[in-house]
């Protein structure tokens, strides 16, 4: 087995792994970054398209926002629809000018991905068997296997940026995280469709049928979800169900959505998760490693580049002065706006997706809601400061 030493080692090469990788580089930090799947992969999952102002301000900051700013759609309002009607929120007026940017999780990947091979630090993808040990000493080590060597990796630092279903926090002995969550009963069928979005802004639409999104990744291509149910089976959708469906529940008398070819199709479940606190030891969780949001409030990425802003701050304030005082406070700190995203995802979900055989009385509720958040002035003001991002949690 060869022997390496870094200063931090990350596991997971996602939005959260990648940019703390860039962030720890420009204060010359060095990382070793290992993901367990190919680059290709990486850089074709589709995944998040809504960016907040301050995640977008954040990457242009840190010099990752040159692609993001140039080809990134800036959004000022969004369209809520129910009861055969459209009622746009129009978030920059209610929120000092401040607006949503439509740039694809993917293209934000490949970005960064490119950042870190510019630097020639270490990005190993297509590791196996990763497994994190050490974690309450401090000389904490992960051990990989890579194009057929076994590998230790010692290091100061593991930062767990591996994703819901990685490795790290499961790593941590039972008993030490208080763990919170809730699983929806139903998913989204996530569309990508070659064809120009029928509206210039989001349409999140509350139907008998269940929910629907009308989002996109560029001018020429649209990015629509369907309700559905968690193990929904693909192969019952085909392209003619998925119009039908779509063209019922987002369908408007005088507006038409337009059609073109279907590029891929996935379910995603839903499901809320916090895990406290986000460390233990030397082991710290940052992304979606530790916490998840359904997606309706768009808020995971923004999430998973908060934490590692946070994270990096005081891993080099650490390294600088020897404090801990910051990597002390990182879970506290972080789990501040995690809650307040959990809530408002949590709330955003209910508000707008119908379980199947909904009690009426939740469905009126639903409905009084919407009709809340689009006529009164304070009710979209709440709404809006969440979506584009709060500045202070
Ligand atoms: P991930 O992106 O999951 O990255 C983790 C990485 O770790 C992966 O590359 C994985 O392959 C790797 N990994 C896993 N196990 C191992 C291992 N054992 N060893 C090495 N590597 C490993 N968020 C928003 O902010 N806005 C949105 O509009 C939005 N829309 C969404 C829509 C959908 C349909 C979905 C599903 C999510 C959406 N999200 C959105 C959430 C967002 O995609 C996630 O929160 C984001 O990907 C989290 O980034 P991450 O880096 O923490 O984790
Ligand atoms: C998209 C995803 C979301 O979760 C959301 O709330 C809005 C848009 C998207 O993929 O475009």
């Amino acid at each position: 087995m060869s022997r390496t030493r870094t200063q931090v080692a990350i596991v997971g090469a996602g939005p959260a792994g990648l940019t703390l990788g860039h962030l720890l580089h420009l204060e010359g930090i060095d990382t070793v970054i290992l993901e367990n799947r190919s680059r290709d992969y990486v850089e074709a999952r589709i995944r998040a398209g809504v960016l907040e102002q301050g995640t977008v301000d954040f990457l242009t900051e840190i010099g990752a926002g040159e692609r993001l700013l140039s080809e990134g759609l800036v959004h000022h309002g969004i369209e809520l629809q129910f009861d055969g009607e459209r009622h746009r929120i129009p978030l920059s007026d209610l929120t000092g000018g401040r607006s949503i940017v439509i740039y694809g999780q993917t293209e934000l990947v490949k970005d960064l991905i490119l950042h870190r091979l510019e630097t020639g630090r270490p990005l190993h993808f297509e590791v196996d068997d990763v497994s994190v040990h050490d974690l309450e000493g401090d000389q904490p080590t992960v051990r990989y296997r890579h194009e057929g060597r076994d590998e230790e990796l010692v290091c100061d630092v593991i930062a767990g940026c591996d994703g819901f279903h990685g490795i790290c926090r499961p790593s941590i002995p039972e008993g030490v995280l208080s763990e919170f969550s809730r699983e929806y009963p139903f998913g989204w069928l996530g569309i990508l469709a070659e064809v120009a979005p029928s509206s210039d802004e989001l349409v999140y639409a509350h139907h008998d049928r269940g929910f629907a999104l009308l989002s996109l990744r560029s001018p020429e291509l649209s990015r629509l979800y369907i309700q559905c149910r968690p193990d929904e089976d693909l192969a019952e959708w085909t392209e003619d169900r998925i119009w039908d469906e779509l063209h019922a529940r987002l369908g408007l008398d005088g507006w038409a959505l337009a059609e073109g070819p279907i590029l891929e199709t996935v379910v995603h479940g839903m499901r809320s998760y916090v895990c406290e606190p986000m460390r233990y030891g030397r082991l710290f969780l940052a992304g979606d490693a530790a916490h998840i949001v359904p997606p309706t409030g768009a808020k995971g990425l923004n999430l998973a580049l908060h934490d590692v802003r946070v994270l990096a701050e005081a891993l080099v304030d650490w390294s600088r002065s020897g404090s801990t005082a910051g990597l002390d406070a990182y879970s506290e700190t972080c789990l501040r706006r995690v809650w307040r995203a959990e809530h408002f995802s949590w709330w955003m979900t209910h508000m707008l997706h119908r379980p199947e055989g909904a009690d009426p009385f939740d469905v009126r509720l639903q409905l009084s809601q919407l009709r809340y958040v689009t006529t009164s002035d304070a009710a979209a003001r709440s709404l809006a400061e969440n979506y584009v991002g709060l500045e202070v949690v």
